[in-house]
């Protein structure tokens, strides 16, 4: 069993939550992600390691309760403990040797998108952050991408807060200023970062993306996390979840991704009635 130490609510969907798990703290890095099982009937679900304290021995995920297994997890209390926590599962972020790094992350990616920062910024890389969010009334994290990056651009969809327009805005901007880096990271919608991709490309910056297909095992065992990079099949969970973006195949993961749509829509609302609803 694996204690909730600590929950907080970023906005009206997300949570944040940190967890005992004193083995998985000591090897976490950026990047990597576990798999939760809420109990042990639930669904294996893999969120990305969003922080880790070495010396508390506590992990953090943050997630957005749209499925049945978040919105369970999101009904859970600090105290009360989960079933399982395993990992940490993947490779960490490939950013070793670069000087001048752009991060983007877009809406919740954004949990992703800053231990990258932490960690590069930490090592005296320079970083400029790009975080984009639909709206103001869901922005997260501001302050600690503030603190993890040497300059953070904020944009939201409808203006309410920082730039208006998307991240690909401000980063063609960068690009057209002259800013020279040597890797763009990003990490959100898919949507996001095939056009993140298609912005860096003309410019020959090596852009790497966290994908998030759809995982089952997390181990390399099942399949279910197939995305094809180079024209090569590889699994998410053991090559990535980091990936070379301009060798991605966006349109056939945006496929599979939306393979169980009806199915996940009629599991949330099941867990809706029974639990009054994280909706
Ligand atoms: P969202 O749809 O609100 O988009 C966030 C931002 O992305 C937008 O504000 C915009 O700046 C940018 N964006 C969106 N569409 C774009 C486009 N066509 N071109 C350029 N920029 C665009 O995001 P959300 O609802 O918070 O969802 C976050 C997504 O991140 C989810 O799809 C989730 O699956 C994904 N995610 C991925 C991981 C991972 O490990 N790879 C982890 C967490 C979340
Ligand atoms: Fe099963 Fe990757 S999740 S092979």
């Amino acid at each position: 069993m694996f204690q909730i130490v600590h929950k907080q609510q970023l906005n009206d969907e997300v949570y944040r939550m940190d967890f005992a798990a004193p083995f998985i703290a000591r090897k976490a890095r950026a990047g990597q992600f576990v798999i939760f099982r809420v109990d042990e009937k639930g669904e294996r679900i893999p969120l990305t390691i969003a922080d880790y304290d070495r010396e508390k021995g506590t992990v953090a995920v943050i997630f957005q309760a749209v499925g049945r297994s978040t919105m369970l997890l999101a009904q859970k209390q600090e105290g009360e403990s989960i079933a399982d926590l395993v990992g940490p599962l993947g490779n960490p972020t490939p950013l070793e040797n670069a000087k001048k790094v752009a991060v983007i992350g877009g809406g919740v990616g954004c949990a992703i998108a800053y231990p990258v920062a932490k960690e590069l910024h930490e090592a005296g890389v320079h970083v400029d952050m790009i975080a984009g969010f639909r709206s103001k009334n869901i922005i997260i994290l501001e302050e600690e991408m503030k603190q993890a990056s040497d300059r953070l651009f904020v944009t939201t969809d409808d203006g309410t807060y920082g730039e208006k327009g998307l991240v690909t805005q401000v980063l063609q901007r960068l690009l057209e200023e002259g800013n020279e880096y040597d890797a763009v990271f990003a990490v959100g919608p898919v949507v996001m970062m095939k056009f993140v991709c298609a912005t860096t490309k003309p410019y020959n910056v090596r852009t790497i993306v966290s994908l998030n297909p759809i995982m089952i095992d997390g181990t390399g065992m099942c399949g279910g996390c197939r995305v094809t990079v180079g024209g090569q099949i590889k699994f998410a969970c053991v090559d990535g979840p980091d990936f070379d973006g301009h060798q991605v195949d966006f349109d056939e993961l945006m496929k599979r991704n939306n393979t169980y749509q009806e199915q996940e829509a009629q599991e949330r609302s099941h867990t809706c009635r029974l639990f009054g609803g994280a909706e």
